[in-house]
C-alpha cells in the first residue's frame, strides 16, 4: 500500500485493539548479583567492537557510549574498531564484548549473521529499526556478548543511545545538565529486544525565534562563523546528538540571521555523518537559507519577475547539498516570509514542477528516492485547497496554527499519496495575537492529543516541531520525539502522565519522579489558562470579582511553586541544577509574571474600595517586578554561566504582538492614606460594593450544594493607617462566623481580615430566608445579607446541583450509565479538569445518533430564559468536509447542532480564531428558553474526533462572567 503506512502497519493492529501497552521492562539490572551478562562492575567496563567499514556516524556513536559507561561506572569503555579476524584473535580479552553494527553492512554483525549467532531479520531492510540481545557462543572461549544491530546508520546509532539512555545516561545530559547515574554493576538482561521503525518517518526540531537568546548564548559559547552566526558545526554537533539520542533524524537550521550550509563549511556534511536529514524552514526552499537570498540571489525573489534569477538561485541550492542528507522544501512564499502577492496558484505549480525537474537533474536520483516537502504554512494550504496539483512524491507539511491546533489533516485521497502528509507544529511562536517565546507553555495533553490525531489520521510522514530556542522547551520537545518514535506507546490517555512520570524520574531521580510529573501536570493545566504574554491585556483575563477567580487562580500558582521548592530543597545538589532548569524555574519565574498581573488587577478593586491593602499590592508588584530581573540573573549564573543569555527574552509588558523593546510594571494604583484612626471598610465576595460607600452589601445567593471548595466571605479592610476591632454578629443562629471579632493594624498583614460565613443547613429554615449580619467597629456599622435557600433534592438524584443560580459540570463527570463507552477522557486536558472526546480515529457522526455524552442536573430557580454554554478545546476544523459540530438535547427535548468554529478559506484562521487562541477555548452559548425547577437531563453527541469537550455550564439565572466559566458544582448521589 502506501510506503509510508508500510512503516507502522504492524502497529495499527495494535492500538486499534485499544490495548493499554504495558511500559517497556528494563534491558538492564544494577545490583551486585544480576543475571544474564555483566556489562560493568568495580573497575570493569566493556569493550565496544565496531566493524570498520560501518558508518563512520556509528563509530562516532559507540565513543560516545564508550564515554557514557565512564559516566556510569568511572571508567570509560574501549572502543576497538576492527574487523571479524581481529575481532576474535583479541578473544582473550577478560572485558565484557559489546559488539555493535549495521545489518548489511558492519562485517562484525554480517559475520554473527552467517555463523547463526545472530538473527536480524527483525531490522534487515526496516527503517531506523535496531534490536540488541545478549548473545551465547559467539565464537570459541568466549560465554556471551552484547549485540546491538541496526537496520541503517539511524538505526544503529538509535540502539547505542537507547543503551546510554537505559545505563543512565539522559539525553539531556548536557542540553538540561540532568548528571549521569552512578552505577557499580551493569547486567544486560538475557532477553532480546527491537525498537522501530517508528511511527514518523522524519521527525525532528526546527530551531526558530532564536534571538535573543540562543543567538546571544550562542555567541558567547561558541566561535563566530565569518558572516558572524555562532551556529557553526560545534554548536551543530550538540543539537545533533541530542536528536539522535531523542531518536530523531530531522532538523531545520536556525535561520534569522544565518544560513545553515555557509555558516560552516562542515555543517552539512556533519549533520549527514550524524545521521541527521537537514531541511529547511517553510519558505527556504531548495535547500537554501533565506539569508542567502540577500547576499547571493541577483534580482528580487520574485517568480514571476525574476525568473531565472530565482531558479539559478534554487538550482545552486540543489546542486551544492546533492551529496548531503536532505529533506528539500518545495515551493514559495514572497519575500521574508510573507505572503506573496504575485504568486497564483498555477505560478506556484510551475514552480514546484520546476523544483522537481531540477532536483532528479541535480541529485540524479528519481523523485521517489529524494525527500521533498511542501509546508502548508498560512496562506499556503489556500492554494492547494483551491485545487493546486502538486505531484503525488511531494509530502504535504501541514502546519497548526502556531498555537499548538491544528488547521488540517489530511482526508480521501491525500491519504493515497506516496509522499504523504506532515505536519508542522509549534512549542514557540513570534506572531499575532502574540508571541510566546519566553519559557514553556505547553501542555503535554494537548500535544498528545492533536498530534495522535495526526498520526491516527494518516500524518506519518513528517512531524517537525519549532522548539524556538530549545532551551526551556526540554519536556515538550522531548514528549514530541517520543510520541513520533512509538505512538503505540502513547494509546491510553492517560499515557502522557505514565511517560512524565518516568521522565521524570530518569530526570531527577527515581523518588522525585512522580512528584516532579505531577508538578509539570499541574503547569501545563495552569499554563493553559492563559500564555504569560497575554496577561497584559485590559481588563485582566482571570475576574476578579466573580468565584474569586484570580486569587484562586494565582493561589494554585503559589502552592505549586511550594511544592516544587520542597522537591528542589530535598534533591542532591547535582540534581537541583536540571531540575531548577526544567521543573522550578517555569513555575518560579512563571509564577511571577502571573503574580505581576494578578496583583495589579486586584490592586484596582482594592484601591477602589479605599483597602489600605491596595498599597502592599502595588509593593508586592514591584518586588515580583524585581524578583524577575533576580530569577533570570539566577538561570544564567548556573554552572559558571553555562547558559548565559538563554532567558534574555523580555516577557512583561506586551501591548501588541511583538515583544517589547524592554520590561515595563503595569502601573500601579495607590490609595492616599490619612492618618485618622483607620476607618472600617467592608466587602464581601462576588461584588465589587464595599461599606461605607454602600451601607448594606449582599453576598451571592448561599445553598447547601455550593461547589466544593468555594467559601463565602466577608473582608473587613482598613480604609487608612491605624487599629480598630470589629466584631460580626448575626440575626440567625443557623449562620456564623468563623472569627467574630478581630483586629485590624494598618498598614500590615492585618489590614484586612477574611472571615467566612458558616451555614448549619441542619438548623436553617427549609426554603428562602434572608439573614443579616452585622459588622461594627464601635461606631460605624455595615450590613451584609445573606440569601439562604435552603432546599434538598430527592435523595435517588445523582448529579450535578444548582448553586448560585449556575450548574457546572466538568465534561468527565457524565452519567456513565447513560454516557457511550466510545467516549475518551483525556485526564488533565486543558483548563480546568480534563477534556472528553471521540477516538481519533472515529468517524463523523450523524447528529444525535452516534455516541452520547449524558449529564444529570438539579435546579431550584425557575429560569424563563436558562443557557448553556459549552467550553470546547479551541481545536479548528481538521478535517474542511465535515467541520466540529456537536448536537444537544435537554430533557428528550428538540435536537440543536452547533458548529462552535466558522470555516474559514483555508489560508486563513477563522472567525473568533485569536480570541480562542488567547484563552485556549472556544465558548460557546446556546438558549434553552424556560427551565423548570428539578431534575433534567442534558444528552450532548460530539460529532467530530476532532474536537474535545472540557466543560458545561447552564445558567438558570445567576452566571456570572469569568475565564474559566464557574467552579464546578456540587455532585450529589
Ligand atoms: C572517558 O573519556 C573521555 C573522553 O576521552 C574523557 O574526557 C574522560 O575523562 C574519560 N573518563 C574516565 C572515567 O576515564
Ligand atoms: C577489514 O577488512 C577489509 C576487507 O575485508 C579490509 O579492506 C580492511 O583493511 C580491514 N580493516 C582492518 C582494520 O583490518
Ligand atoms: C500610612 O502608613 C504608610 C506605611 O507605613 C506610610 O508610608 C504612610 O505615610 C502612612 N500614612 C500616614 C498618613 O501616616
Amino acid at each position: 500500500m502506501l510506503p509510508f503506512l508500510s512503516i507502522t502497519a504492524a502497529a495499527f493492529g495494535l492500538y486499534a485493539s485499544g490495548a493499554a501497552l504495558s511500559p517497556r521492562p528494563s534491558a538492564f539490572t544494577f545490583s551486585a548479583e544480576g543475571t544474564g551478562l555483566q556489562l560493568g562492575g568495580p573497575n570493569l567496563a566493556p569493550e565496544i567492537r565496531v566493524a570498520p567499514n560501518d558508518f563512520p556516524g556509528v563509530i562516532r556513536a559507540a565513543n560516545d557510549l564508550a564515554v557514557d559507561f565512564g559516566k556510569v561506572l568511572g571508567v570509560n569503555a574501549t572502543i576497538v574498531v576492527a574487523n571479524w579476524s581481529s575481532t576474535i584473535s583479541s578473544k582473550s580479552s577478560s572485558r565484557p564484548i559489546i559488539v555493535v553494527g549495521t545489518a548489511g553492512k558492519s562485517s562484525l554483525v554480517d559475520n554473527l549473521v552467517s555463523l547463526k549467532k545472530l538473527d536480524t531479520t527483525a531490522v534487515a531492510n526496516k527503517w531506523e529499526t535496531f534490536s540488541y540481545q545478549v548473545t551465547q557462543r559467539p565464537w570459541d572461549g568466549r560465554d556471551s556478548i552484547f549485540v546491538i544491530a541496526g537496520s541503517d546508520l539511524q538505526g544503529t546509532v538509535f540502539g547505542i543511545y537507547d543503551i546510554a539512555e537505559q545505563i543512565g545516561v539522559s539525553p539531556w545530559y548536557w542540553w538540561a545538565d540532568v548528571p549521569p547515574a552512578k552505577r557499580q554493576y551493569i547486567w544486560a538482561v538475557d532477553a532480546a529486544r527491537t525498537e522501530g521503525p517508528p511511527s514518523i518517518k522524519y521527525r525532528g526540531i526546527f530551531l526558530n525565534d532564536e534571538s535573543p537568546c540562543l543567538t546571544s548564548w550562542g555567541h558567547s559559547t561558541f566561535k563566530d562563523s565569518k558572516y558572524g552566526s555562532p551556529f557553526i558545526t560545534d554548536f551543530y554537533k550538540r543539537i545533533f546528538e541530542l536528536v539522535l539520542r531523542l531518536k530523531g533524524n530531522y532538523v531545520w537550521p536556525a535561520m534569522w540571521s544565518s544560513m545553515f550550509y555557509l555558516d560552516d563549511a562542515n555543517n552539512a556534511p556533519t549533520a549527514t555523518e550524524y545521521g541527521i536529514f537537514m531541511g529547511t524552514s517553510h519558505h527556504e526552499p531548495m535547500a537554501r537559507a533565506d539569508k542567502e537570498q540577500n547576499r547571493f540571489l541577483k534580482g528580487s525573489w520574485d517568480w514571476k519577475g525574476n525568473k531565472a534569477g530565482v531558479q539559478s538561485f534554487m538550482e545552486e541550492g540543489a546542486t551544492r547539498s546533492k551529496n548531503w542528507s536532505t529533506m528539500y522544501t518545495l515551493g514559495m512564499r514572497g519575500s521574508g516570509d510573507a505572503a506573496s502577492s504575485t504568486l497564483t496558484s498555477s505560478a506556484l505549480e510551475e514552480v514546484i514542477s520546476w523544483q522537481q525537474s531540477t532536483l532528479t537533474k541535480a541529485l540524479g536520483k528519481p523523485l521517489s528516492q529524494i525527500p521533498q516537502a511542501w509546508v502548508m504554512y498560512k496562506e499556503v494550504p489556500g492554494y492547494w485547497q483551491k485545487g493546486m496539483k502538486v505531484s503525488d512524491d511531494v509530502t504535504l507539511l501541514w502546519s497548526d496554527d502556531n498555537r499548538g491546533n491544528i488547521r488540517r489533516v489530511p482526508t480521501g485521497k491525500e491519504n493515497a499519496r506516496s509522499g504523504g502528509s506532515g505536519m508542522y507544529y509549534h512549542f514557540d511562536y513570534v506572531g499575532d495575537p502574540r508571541n510566546y517565546k519566553w519559557i514553556n507553555t505547553i501542555q503535554l495533553q494537548k500535544t498528545w492529543e492533536q498530534m495522535t490525531l495526526a498520526h491516527d489520521r494518516g500524518v506519518q510522514n513528517i512531524w517537525i516541531a519549532n522548539v524556538g530556542d530549545l532551551k526551556g522547551l526540554e519536556l515538550p520537545t522531548a514528549h514530541f520525539m517520543a510520541l513520533a518514535w512509538n505512538r503505540d506507546s502513547f494509546e491510553n490517555p492517560s499515557s502522557t502522565t505514565d511517560w512524565l512520570k518516568a521522565w521524570c524520574g530518569r530526570q531527577f531521580g527515581e523518588a522525585a519522579g512522580d512528584v516532579a510529573a505531577s508538578i509539570m501536570t499541574t503547569y501545563g493545566k495552569l499554563i493553559a489558562r492563559m500564555k504569560y504574554e497575554d496577561l497584559s491585556r485590559t481588563p485582566f483575563a482571570f475576574n476578579t470579582v466573580n468565584y474569586d477567580e484570580a486569587e484562586l487562580n494565582f493561589k494554585e500558582w503559589t502552592d505549586l511553586l511550594a511544592k516544587a521548592q520542597a522537591v528542589y530543597d530535598a534533591l542532591p545538589a547535582a540534581t537541583q541544577i536540571s531540575f531548577f532548569e526544567v521543573v522550578l524555574h517555569p513555575v518560579l519565574a512563571g509564577r511571577g509574571v502571573y503574580e505581576i498581573y494578578t496583583k495589579t488587577a486586584l490592586g484596582i478593586r482594592y484601591a477602589d474600595q479605599h483597602r489600605v491593602s491596595a498599597n502592599q499590592l502595588a509593593n508586592d508588584v514591584q518586588t515580583a517586578f524585581a524578583a524577575d530581573s533576580t530569577i533570570t540573573k539566577r538561570f544564567h549564573g548556573l554552572l559558571n554561566g553555562k547558559w548565559n543569555h538563554m532567558m534574555d527574552q523580555l516577557h512583561i509588558g506586551y501591548n501588541n504582538w511583538q515583544d517589547p523593546s524592554s520590561q515595563t510594571i503595569p502601573r500601579q494604583t495607590y490609595v492616599t492614606t490619612a492618618a485618622k484612626n483607620a476607618v472600617m471598610g467592608v466587602a464581601v465576595q462576588g461584588s465589587t460594593a464595599s461599606f461605607p460607600t454602600a451601607s448594606s452589601l449582599m453576598l451571592p445567593p448561599l445553598n447547601s450544594f455550593l461547589p466544593p471548595g468555594t467559601q463565602p466571605w466577608i473582608d473587613v479592610f482598613a480604609r487608612d493607617n491605624g487599629t480598630f476591632t470589629y466584631t460580626i454578629t448575626s440575626n440567625a443562629s443557623f449562620v456564623t462566623l468563623a472569627n467574630p471579632k478581630q483586629t485590624i493594624v494598618a498598614p500590615g498583614s492585618s489590614s484586612d481580615i477574611r472571615s467566612i460565613v458558616v451555614v448549619d443547613w441542619n438548623t436553617a429554615p427549609s426554603g428562602s430566608s434572608t439573614v443579616s449580619l452585622k459588622i461594627s467597629d464601635g461606631s460605624a456599622s455595615a450590613t451584609v445579607l445573606v440569601p439562604i435557600q435552603n432546599s434538598a433534592v430527592p435523595s435517588d438524584f445523582k448529579g450535578h446541583v444548582e448553586s448560585t443560580g449556575v450548574v457546572s459540570i466538568e465534561a468527565e463527570h457524565f452519567n456513565s450509565a447513560a454516557t457511550s463507552k466510545e467516549y475518551v477522557i483525556v485526564p488533565d486536558y486543558g483548563r480546568t479538569l480534563s477534556g472528553v472526546r471521540l477516538p481519533t480515529k472515529s468517524d463523523s457522526q450523524a447528529p444525535a445518533k452516534g455516541p452520547v455524552l449524558a449529564y444529570s442536573f438539579y435546579t431550584f430557580s425557575n429560569a424563563a430564559s436558562a443557557t448553556l454554554t459549552f467550553y470546547l478545546s479551541p481545536s479548528e476544523n481538521a478535517n474542511p468536509n465535515s467541520p466540529n459540530r456537536y448536537t444537544f438535547t435537554m430533557d428528550g427535548g428538540a435536537a440543536t447542532t452547533v458548529q462552535p468554529v466558522p470555516l474559514g478559506d483555508a489560508g486563513n484562521e477563522p472567525a473568533g480564531w485569536s480570541d480562542a487562541v488567547i484563552k485556549n477555548a472556544y465558548v460557546k452559548t446556546s438558549n434553552l428558553g424556560r427551565l423548570a425547577p428539578g431534575k433534567h437531563e442534558l444528552k450532548i453527541w460530539l460529532l467530530e474526533p476532532t474536537m474535545v469537550l472540557t466543560k458545561l455550564v447552564v445558567d438558570v439565572g445567576g452566571l456570572k462572567s469569568s475565564l474559566l466559566g464557574p467552579p464546578e458544582s456540587k455532585i450529589v448521589g
